[in-house]
């Protein structure tokens, strides 16, 4: 790619969630979306075709607005030569060995996604370039998560953990007097052609009372582990503790991220075959970048 964009100060959206989930489906979905405009509006075939990623890597994307309303994601954005946003949309491995680089970008009072130019298929230069993260989403397979005997729902919530935790403990690691920039989060329920698949306010219940369970297993971990109880008291209630949301509550809601300026959203959708698509996911990201 040469075309003398700004590749280096585009702002980027970073796609996580565990493996199988189907990012790496949705960024091609997205990056051929006006490919297949003359199409069914889901995409089979191709897109489906997908293995297991070990790096991360990137796509150019833009999104262009239609009095203030993200248009679709099959629109050709050069052809109508709108005016358009460009951004990234970064894909990440989901295995759980692998999952450390993209917790460390949320992490970073300063959010940036460092990408390497191996790694990109947008950029020409030969330097690792940052881009400023606007948005995180959180891919979770909803047809996993509907099957009890599988680890899904405790595996997809430790990471959706993880990272929550470090969007909130950011909120605190202020340069100067300014609280960085929020970092608002979509969990994308994923694979609701499937009819096993749980509905989205199902996949939000369940997560929400299995981070509930996680916060509580952590901070009894802590006391398990010869911590003192005034320790974890402390840890808890301090601003690095490991304690998800709001200190006081018994049950976790996503809302309670908001006490940290996080947003957190549940929106249902799918990559693959018949339901309610990818448009709405895609016009979530059109407001944030
Ligand atoms: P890792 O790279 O291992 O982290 O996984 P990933 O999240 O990138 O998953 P990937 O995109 O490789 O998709 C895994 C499988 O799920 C593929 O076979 C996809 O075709 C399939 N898949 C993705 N989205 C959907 C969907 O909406 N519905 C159905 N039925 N299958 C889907
Ligand atoms: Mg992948």
């Amino acid at each position: 790619y040469s075309s003398g964009t700004s590749y280096t100060t585009l702002p980027s959206v970073l796609l996580i969630g565990p493996s199988g989930a189907g990012k790496t489906a949705l960024l091609t979905l997205f990056e051929r979306g006006p490919l297949a405009q003359q199409e069914k509006p889901t995409v089979s075939g191709p897109v489906a075709r997908t293995h297991t990623s070990q790096v991360a890597s990137a796509v150019e994307l833009a999104v262009s607005t239609d009095n203030g309303t993200p248009t679709s994601y099959r629109v050709d954005l050069d052809a109508a030569g709108a005016a358009a946003r460009r951004f990234l949309l970064v894909d990440t491995p989901g295995h759980p060995k692998l999952r450390g680089a993209a917790i460390a970008h949320l992490a970073s009072a300063t959010p940036t996604v460092n990408l390497s130019p191996s790694n990109t298929s947008a950029s020409s230069s030969t330097e690792t370039s940052k881009s400023k993260l606007k948005a995180l989403i959180f891919l979770v397979d909803a047809a996993a998560l509907a099957d009890s005997d599988s680890d899904a729902l405790a595996s997809t919530a430790s990471y959706l953990y993880d990272a929550l935790l470090a969007l909130q403990k950011r909120f605190h690691r202020r340069s100067g007097s300014r609280a960085p920039a929020s970092v608002p989060v979509l969990v994308a329920a994923n694979k609701l052609d499937l009819f096993t698949a749980l509905p989205a306010a199902l996949v939000k219940s369940q997560l929400e009372a299995e981070l509930g369970r996680i916060r509580k297993t952590r901070s009894k971990g802590l006391l398990d582990s010869g911590v003192g109880a005034d320790d974890v008291v402390g840890a808890a209630a301090g601003e690095e503790g490991e304690w998800l949301g709001d200190h006081g509550s018994d049950k976790f809601r996503f809302e309670q991220m908001m006490e940290f300026d996080v947003e957190v959203e549940v929106m249902g959708g799918n990559v693959v075959g018949d339901g309610p698509g990818a448009e709405k996911w895609w016009k979530w990201i059109g407001e944030r970048v």
